[in-house]
């Protein structure tokens, strides 16, 4: 199928590598913290009980939690484009396997993702610090908060298997370029917001 790479705009480039590196950092210091202190349900034993590795894992989850809110609010403002849209749900006739299958399955899967890491942050917020510690691993919060873990897992590989599968090397590296067009020049961030201001359309 022809590889598609269209160009996107600076600020969404930027939102989701910032978004992209926290919640991998997230993911792999929660795991370490279940790894230590859990291990009910499969261990690697990679590090000993250490409560620092809990006070890192919310650290990184903090910030992630507001770049997340704000990455949101730019893709439902202009990557709406990227997201599962109404014409993917009121035209379902459309044979597998077809290229405009996969678009669409890349959408849903751009919009999955936004999904799972809601729920992990959802239920990040709900967790007390003081649980393993204290062995209290029963609490239902945290169950849910593991299994967003797993959820979010599988919609990273879904996501990233079907970048590579509809473009390949080439749209991974326009997600990670830093070039972009005079429109875009963050010299003119400054006005777009005060005009949003100043006419605020939701
Ligand atoms: C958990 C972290 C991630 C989330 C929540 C996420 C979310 C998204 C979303 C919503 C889009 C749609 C357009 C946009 O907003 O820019 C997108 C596009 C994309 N992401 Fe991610 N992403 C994550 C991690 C990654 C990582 C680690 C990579 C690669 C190393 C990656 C590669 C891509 C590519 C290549 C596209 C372009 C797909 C398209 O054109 O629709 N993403 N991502
Ligand atoms: C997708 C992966 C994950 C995300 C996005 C995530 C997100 C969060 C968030 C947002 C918080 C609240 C931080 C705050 O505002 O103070 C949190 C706290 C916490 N999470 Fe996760 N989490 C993930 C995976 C895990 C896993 C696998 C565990 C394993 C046990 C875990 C254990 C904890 C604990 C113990 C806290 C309390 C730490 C504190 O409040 O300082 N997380 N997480």
């Amino acid at each position: 199928m022809p590889k598609l790479v269209p160009y996107k705009p600076l600020v969404l480039r930027l939102f989701h590598g910032l978004n992209a590196f926290l919640a991998i950092a997230s993911l792999i210091t929660g795991f370490l913290v279940y790894d230590s202190w859990d291990g009910r349900f499969g261990q690697l034993s990679l590090t000993v009980k250490n409560r620092a590795l809990i006070d890192i894992h919310g650290t990184f989850a903090f910030w992630l939690f507001w770049v997340f809110l704000a990455f949101a609010v730019v893709n439902i403002k202009i990557g709406k484009s990227y997201l599962t849209n109404s014409q993917d749900l009121s035209k379902l006739n459309v044979k597998v396997g077809q290229n405009v299958w996969w678009y669409r399955l890349q959408r849903l899967l751009n919009t999955t993702i936004l999904l799972a890491l809601t729920l992990s942050l959802a239920t990040g917020k709900m967790q007390d610090e003081n649980w393993l510690p204290r062995g209290e691993v029963n609490h239902i919060w945290y169950y849910l908060h593991l299994i967003a873990w797993l959820v979010t897992l599988i919609a990273l590989s879904c996501h990233l298997l079907i970048s590579a599968k509809v473009g390949g090397k080439t749209l991974f590296l326009s997600m990670f370029n830093s070039k972009y067009r005079p429109q875009d020049d963050p010299k003119l961030w400054r006005d777009k917001i005060r005009a949003w201001f100043k006419n605020p359309r939701w």
